[in-house]
């Protein structure tokens, strides 16, 4: 039986799995068949927020002078300005939430879907905010399966220059952490639980499906 703690468990590889009582329970909700696209979508969004609190635990914080009622006092506050990067489309189902636990967050786009025969990424959108090099960037996608998209997303923010990437996904597959490794063996990885393997259409198991599928309801 797999161990269970209710602490982020830190993994080999810079990889963190998370095992709290809040980020399984609304996993399973996720994963069942059953759950509708309106119920998807909302517990997507609360399992979201909840990562945000565990990803953001150590971002510096600076000293600010604050004005209470009372009197003034000294308060800290995020420092690096924050870019929330979601692959397209079900990255989407993250990044809204996250965006309003992050303070002066800006997002920037990244259009890929998965060629379901050849599997390869097909990149048909992207856009960054100005100066988004300078910026802590957290790249978002539900799935991590063989790691082509998010391989590829990380490719393209570093060739705009973005070096301080962190990786945010609810569910991966073993195969899909070792090719985001292969390139990009500095990036943290963060995800809300890392399956078993994946079938011969490369989806997730037991995963949770296809998640832009059950977000949008385009099944
Ligand atoms: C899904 C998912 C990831 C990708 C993962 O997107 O959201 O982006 O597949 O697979 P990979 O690790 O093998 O690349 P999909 O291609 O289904 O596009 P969608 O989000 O528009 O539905
Ligand atoms: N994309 C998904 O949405 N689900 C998978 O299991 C694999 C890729």
């Amino acid at each position: 039986m797999l161990e269970c703690m209710n602490e982020p468990t830190a993994e080999s590889d810079n990889i963190t799995v998370f095992h709290h009582p809040l980020i399984e329970h609304n996993l399973a909700i996720l994963r069942d068949e059953k759950t509708d696209n309106r119920l998807f979508r909302e517990t997507l969004s609360i399992l979201s927020q909840l990562l945000v609190y565990e990803i953001t635990r150590t971002l510096p914080t600076v000293e600010v002078e604050v004005q209470t009622p009372l009197e003034k006092c000294t308060c800290r506050q995020v420092a690096p300005q924050i870019l929330l990067v979601p692959i397209l489309r079900a990255g989407l189902g993250m990044a809204e939430s996250m965006q309003r636990l992050l303070p002066n967050a800006r997002t920037g786009h990244i259009g890929i879907y998965r060629n379901e025969e050849t599997r390869e990424p097909v990149e048909y959108y992207c856009k960054m905010p100005p100066g988004a090099e300078k910026m802590k960037a957290f790249l978002v996608d539900p799935m991590l399966a063989t790691g082509g998209s998010l391989t590829y997303a990380a490719t393209k923010l570093k060739e705009r220059g973005i070096r301080d990437i962190t990786v945010v996904c609810i569910v991966s597959a073993p195969a899909g952490i070792r090719a985001v490794r292969k390139v990009h063996p500095e990036l943290p990885i963060f995800t809300a639980a890392l399956d078993r393997g994946l079938n011969e259409r490369a989806y997730i198991l037991p995963g949770l499906g296809d998640c832009g599928d059950r977000i949008f309801g385009t099944l």
